[in-house]
């Protein structure tokens, strides 16, 4: 038995056409938006696990999930002791500097800003890091894009997928700063222990190869 750790939410039906693909689940592409109160959804040979983003890397690294499927900014940000296995092509977004349309000269100029986000060590990174500049980090855990709107902070960096978010909030992209798709990541044990892990990864990545030719 494989336990398969992904995110509930809008990566969820990605994943599950990934696996319909590769023959692991017959979808049901809905099942997992009309069961979305159960936590895991058993199938032949695995389950899956359905969590919040930033707790895959956490299930994997404590081997609870043999494998994980979560965005490339989440292990960015919270990395863990995980092996990033494969990049799946699926959930293509950036993570962007973003603020108030017609105000990027301005409010980059400016001293001291302010940045509201999901994710302090990748905003740290960038600004610490690259720009050698130091920053006020305002850490929010979601609807990001109300904080510059009322004046919680500056500018936010987020994650950028079609842009209506930023667009719907008066907002516009600043910088384009990393681009992020989902991985697959996997507990180090299992794939020594689990042959049949080896072969879902691999059944994983010659799906990946075909849709991506
Ligand atoms: C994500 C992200 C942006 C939005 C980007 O938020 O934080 O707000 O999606 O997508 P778009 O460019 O297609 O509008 P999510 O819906 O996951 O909610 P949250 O930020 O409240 O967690
Ligand atoms: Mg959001």
């Amino acid at each position: 038995m494989i336990n398969i750790a992904m995110p509930k939410g809008r990566l969820a039906l990605k994943v599950a056409q990934l696996l319909e693909k590769a023959g692991l689940i017959e979808v049901d592409l809905e099942k997992i938006d009309e069961e979305s109160r159960k936590l895991v959804l058993e199938f032949e040979g695995f389950k899956l696990l359905l969590v919040k983003p930033f707790d895959v890397p956490t299930y994997v690294e404590h081997g609870v999930a043999d494998v994980g499927i979560v965005g490339k900014d989440v292990l960015m940000e919270v990395g863990g002791k995980v092996y990033e296995i494969l990049d799946l092509k699926i959930g293509k977004c950036f993570i962007a500097l973003a603020g108030p349309a017609g105000e990027a000269e301005k409010l980059k100029a400016k001293p001291n800003k302010s940045i509201a986000t999901k994710y302090p060590n990748i905003t740290r990174m960038y600004f610490e890091e690259i720009l050698s500049e130091s920053v006020s980090i305002v850490k929010l855990n979601g609807s990001v894009e109300l904080a510059p709107v009322l004046g919680l902070s500056d500018m936010i960096v987020d994650v950028v997928e079609t842009g209506r978010t930023l667009k719907e909030n008066g907002l516009e992209v600043y910088e384009k700063l990393y681009d992020i798709t989902a991985r697959l990541i996997v507990n180090r044990a299992s794939l020594k222990l689990k042959p049949e892990v080896e072969s879902l990864i691999e059944t994983i990545e010659r799906v990946v190869k075909s849709e991506n030719n």
